[in-house]
């Protein structure tokens, strides 16, 4: 009798067992690079994330690189509750280094990936050394100066940093009077688009602000240097969510333009739920505690009767 009852459960277990395996796998997009983790809407394997940031991140000895068309960029921090990447471009300017020359990369993304990554309203772009030739200049003086503070961080401060000594007496500062300004701070908005060759500047420097109001006291020596950029996946987060939810890694078709639920064995367009057989559905919790009872039984069993 309890040999049957046995062998009933062995088989039971055996039917069980791939489905709640498939069923309960980690996540197999989720990986690291170095310290970083990287998690949806971003991945390092193609097919995993969303599509909005595909071929965005690789990671290279450990370092974690961003490729827009502007450039590579090292991605310092990725914070995913506030959906925010901190970035930093080696051949930026900084309170201790103006580095001119147009080597800098100034941040441009493709059009179609635009919607998805923009500096965030508080991150200051200070163009350096620009032409009067620069769009940024055209119509002036009649029309208004882009030039501006950004959360209490702009030019007259970041003209205090010992940066600007190295590279001569500075006609910077006060006077439009006499040609452009040195430096010209804007925010990512007002421009759209951070092009050195095209704005006619030697170089630039970029700075955050996490608390803008203990910046301002702090001077450009304190500021935060490196690109803060906002990601955003638009409205398919509840898409993620629910895939998850169910088992699944987040993932993109191979056109590289729909959102794909990976389940393992297969892929839905919805989430794991939809394509386990729609007979079981509603049942996957009661199919998880029966199949621990049963392992748990036969454990027990074998031990006793073999
Ligand atoms: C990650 O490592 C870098 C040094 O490689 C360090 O500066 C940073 O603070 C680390 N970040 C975290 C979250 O541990
Ligand atoms: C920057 O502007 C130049 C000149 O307009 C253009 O040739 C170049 O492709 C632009 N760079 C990027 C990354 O868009
Ligand atoms: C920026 O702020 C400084 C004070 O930190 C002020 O002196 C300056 O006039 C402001 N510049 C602009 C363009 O608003
Ligand atoms: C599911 O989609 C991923 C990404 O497009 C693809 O690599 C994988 O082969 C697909 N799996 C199946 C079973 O179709």
């Amino acid at each position: 009798m309890a040999h049957l009852l046995f062998i009933t459960l062995t088989i039971a277990l055996q039917a069980l067992v791939p489905l709640v395996h498939s069923y309960g796998h980690a996540n197999m997009c989720r990986s690291y690079c170095g310290n970083l983790t990287i998690d949806y809407p971003f991945a390092l394997q193609s097919g995993c994330g969303h599509p909005g940031f595909r071929e965005l991140l690789f990671c290279i000895n450990d370092v974690l690189m961003l490729h827009i068309s502007s450039g590579s960029y090292r991605v310092l921090d990725i914070d995913y509750a506030y959906q925010a990447l901190t970035l930093h471009d080696p051949h930026m300017s900084t309170c201790d280094s103006i580095v001119l020359g147009g080597r800098g990369n100034g941040f441009v993304v493709e059009q179609w990936r635009a919607p998805y990554l923009n500096p965030t309203g508080d991150n200051v772009f200070m163009l350096i050394g620009c032409t009067a030739e620069s769009p940024l200049f055209q119509g002036f003086p009649e029309k208004h100066l882009p030039c501006r503070n950004v959360s209490g961080m702009g030019c007259e401060e970041f003209y205090r940093c010992p940066s600007w000594n190295m590279i001569g007496p500075k006609r910077a500062g006060s006077v439009y009077g006499t040609g452009p300004p040195e430096c010209c701070a804007v925010p990512f908005e007002a421009i759209k688009s951070i092009n050195l060759t095209k704005l006619d500047c030697q170089g630039y420097s970029s700075a955050y602000s996490l608390a803008p109001l203990r910046v301002a006291v702090a001077g450009a020596g304190r500021w935060s240097y490196g690109i803060r950029v906002k990601y955003s996946v638009q409205r398919n987060e509840p898409f993620c969510r629910a895939c998850e939810a169910t088992g699944g890694s987040c993932g993109y078709d191979t056109n590289g333009v729909n959102e794909l639920c990976m389940c393992g064995s297969s892929n839905s367009t919805s989430n794991c739920d939809s394509v386990h057989s729609s007979s079981c559905r509603g049942t996957w919790t009661l199919v998880h505690t029966l199949a621990g009872f049963l392992i748990c039984m036969i454990v027990w069993m074998k031990s006793q009767y073999s």
